[in-house]
């Protein structure tokens, strides 16, 4: 890997010229699993946020359709539209300069065929600001990936439980436990890379499976729930935050409690409210008062009509 690569706080902007840390290309990230470096992969659905993972130096930003959970509200990611990921995904592009972006492809916008997924995934490209798109499902979405491929859009692929297809599951469920199901998964995988993803996310599947994928794939592994051999991790963004408090699967851990700090200051500015110490003379604007005493004199006088 190039030292252009390294992380923004390692590029010297103390010393020399200041280098900017260079954007993420997809050829970046397969180089990667080559390197044995691994890969940090987090969600972001606006700017703000999107600026921040950024700034903490993680390696891709996917504009998850766990937005439909997490920020929209409905109790799967099937309702979320196109417009709805194209909208979040012009943020987020707005937010982040360095991390590769992914855009996820919402149930219903590939399943009806390469020229569906096409148009979905250019829209990600021209109006969302994306660098690929994910798409979930193993062998029935090959021809649609080779589509893509063949018309310039990368693509990464994401096997195991794979949240579209949460009611047919019968929930979000661990995937691959049996040795059937498992040499199911591992080759779709292969299949996956045949028709040419850059990369593939396993969600939720025994880690020695995941290990077995790793091994035999040459493009880079993403895991969320399966286990620490993949070449890259994934998590939810309110998922590490705390922000998501509905469900919590077992794979997510919470690095910060930020939903607890935002009820706290929410609390502490209602109280002030209510209480009358806020808005305090530090977040007030004055006037002259030769002003004020004109404005003063000039009410004393009728209203004009
Ligand atoms: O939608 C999403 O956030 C995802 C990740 C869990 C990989 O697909």
């Amino acid at each position: 890997m190039t030292e252009q690569l390294e992380r923004p706080h390692d590029t010297g902007y103390g010393g020399g010229a200041p280098t900017l840390p260079r954007k993420l290309t997809v050829p970046d990230v397969v180089a990667m699993k080559r390197d044995g470096r691994r890969i940090t992969m987090m969600t972001a659905y606006d700017a703000a946020f999107a600026r921040l993972v950024d700034r903490a130096g993680i390696d891709v930003l996917l504009v998850g359709d766990s937005a439909g959970m997490v920020v929209l509200g409905y109790p799967t990611t099937v309702p979320v539209t196109m417009d709805d990921m194209v909208r979040m995904a012009a943020a987020v592009a707005r937010g982040a300069s360095r991390p590769l972006l992914v855009g996820d492809m919402p149930f219903g916008s590939y399943q009806t065929g390469p020229q569906d997924a096409l148009r979905g995934a250019a829209r990600f490209l021209k109006e969302g600001g994306m660098d690929a798109v994910k798409l979930e499902g193993g062998r029935e979405t090959v021809e649609s990936v080779r589509a893509l491929v063949d018309n310039g859009i990368s693509v990464m692929a994401h096997v195991g439980l794979t949240p579209q297809r949460v009611a047919q599951l019968g929930g979000f469920k661990t995937q691959a436990k049996t040795s059937r199901a498992a040499r199911r998964l591992i080759d779709d995988a292969l299949a996956l890379e045949d028709a040419g993803a850059f990369s593939i996310v396993l969600e939720s599947i025994p880690a020695p499976v995941a290990e077995i994928v790793t091994e035999r794939l040459a493009i880079p592994t993403i895991g969320i729930g399966a286990g620490p051999s993949c070449d890259g991790q994934v998590l939810v963004l309110h998922d590490v935050l705390g922000l998501f408090g509905d469900f919590k699967p077992k794979f997510a851990k919470r690095y910060a409690d930020i939903g607890g700090a935002v009820v706290e200051a929410l609390r502490a500015f209602d109280a002030d409210v209510r209480s009358g110490a806020f808005p305090d003379a530090e977040h007030a604007f004055t006037m002259k008062e030769s002003e004020l005493d004109a404005l003063r004199r000039n009410l004393a006088r009728p209203r004009a009509v």
